[in-house]
């Protein structure tokens, strides 16, 4: 099927009153790890490349694996620039074949944010591209060790996202409602009568950045308020990281593949309790029919049941096996093709 850009998707979690989650990728093993995920509980995914991790990947690199693995994939796949800051970027991203774009002039003044963000939904839209953006502003940073605290004078006013939204044209909304990337000092505290409001005056779906360190029964109150897009990561790299170092620690002549090999299935494993927590879990089969395979959404065949399925992506066993007869019926005809000389 390819990519697809978060239109249609987002209209269905908004149907369904379920978010999908965004996964930060900056490697390989964050990519599989997060598509196995999504092809085992059968969930719609995005993936998100965030301009400050530019220094870690390499976008013009990583970007025909995504297209090839979402080809492949049975379950639907964004591919969406997470935080770009400049029109460069965002070029850069189309150029490549991103599906979904998000631009953040959240730092910028109001108008400036208006006029910048309405000529990237010009932009992106024209080639089928959809558009995220942010108003108010969603403090800290993602992946770092800092922690940070949200602050009350950042949040997301709510006559002027009414406003942003109507004249910019944008398709989903990035809100400040108490949340904040990479690890929160404290409890995070959420405001969900803001986020209620902010759904009710933009009838947009709204993103929630900064997903890490917000516990289970606080994502499924600010879903059932409006929000239908999770960013995700820091938890996601600290979890992986844990577990090679606990594998160096209990094995300390443990080479890098199986290092790598660990950390994929950690961040499986964590995305995949998202999945269950942001309701996208088997989101595949409800009806509205957003599943490339037409609602026959399963991850391959041949490894369904072992204990480590794969991704019908990236599934190498993809074909079934040969047969011992086949397999004999083979063999004999290429001795005999030896035998004759052939
Ligand atoms: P966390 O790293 O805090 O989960 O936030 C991710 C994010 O919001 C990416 O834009």
């Amino acid at each position: 099927m390819g990519l697809v850009n978060t239109i249609e998707l987002l209209d269905h979690a908004e149907k369904h009153s379920y978010a999908i989650g965004a996964f930060n990728v900056i490697n390989l093993e964050f990519l599989n790890g997060i598509l196995e995920a999504a092809e085992t509980v059968h969930s719609p995914v995005i993936i998100n490349i965030a301009e400050v991790h530019f220094s870690y990947v390499y976008i013009e690199q990583i970007t025909p694996a995504i297209k090839y693995m979402a080809e492949n994939a049975r379950v639907p796949v964004v591919l969406n620039l997470d935080h770009g800051m400049s029109f460069e970027t965002v070029v850069r991203a189309l150029r490549c074949g991103f599906s979904s774009v998000m631009y953040d002039a959240s730092k910028k003044p109001l108008e400036q944010n208006i006029e910048e963000t309405r000529l990237v939904v010009k932009m992106a839209h024209s080639v089928g591209v959809s558009v995220e953006a942010e108003i108010g502003q969603v403090g800290g940073a993602e992946g770092g060790r800092k922690t940070a605290r949200a602050r009350k004078e950042f949040f997301t006013n709510p006559e002027e996202a009414e406003r942003f939204v109507a004249e910019t044209g944008i398709d989903a909304l990035a809100v400040s409602v108490g949340n904040v990337h990479g690890f929160y000092e404290g409890e995070p505290e959420l405001d969900f009568e803001l986020i209620s409001e902010l759904k009710r005056l933009t009838g947009i779906p709204l993103v929630l950045h900064g997903g890490s360190g917000i516990s289970d029964d606080d994502f499924r109150q600010a879903v059932k308020c409006g929000i239908r897009k999770i960013n995700f990561f820091t938890e996601l790299s600290k979890m992986a990281t844990d577990r090679m170092k606990e594998l160096l620690e209990t094995s300390g002549d443990t080479l890098i593949p199986d290092l790598l090999k660990e950390a994929k299935n950690t961040i499986r494993n964590v995305v995949r309790g998202r999945m269950e927590v942001f309701g996208s879990a088997q989101a595949c089969s409800l009806p509205g029919n957003i599943c490339p395979t037409g609602g026959s959404c399963v991850t391959c065949s041949v490894c369904e049941s072992s204990p480590e399925p794969k991704p019908a992506s990236s599934c190498q066993k993809k074909t079934s096996p040969l047969s011992n007869d086949e397999i004999t019926d083979i063999v004999s005809r290429v001795v005999s093709r030896i035998i004759k000389g052939v």
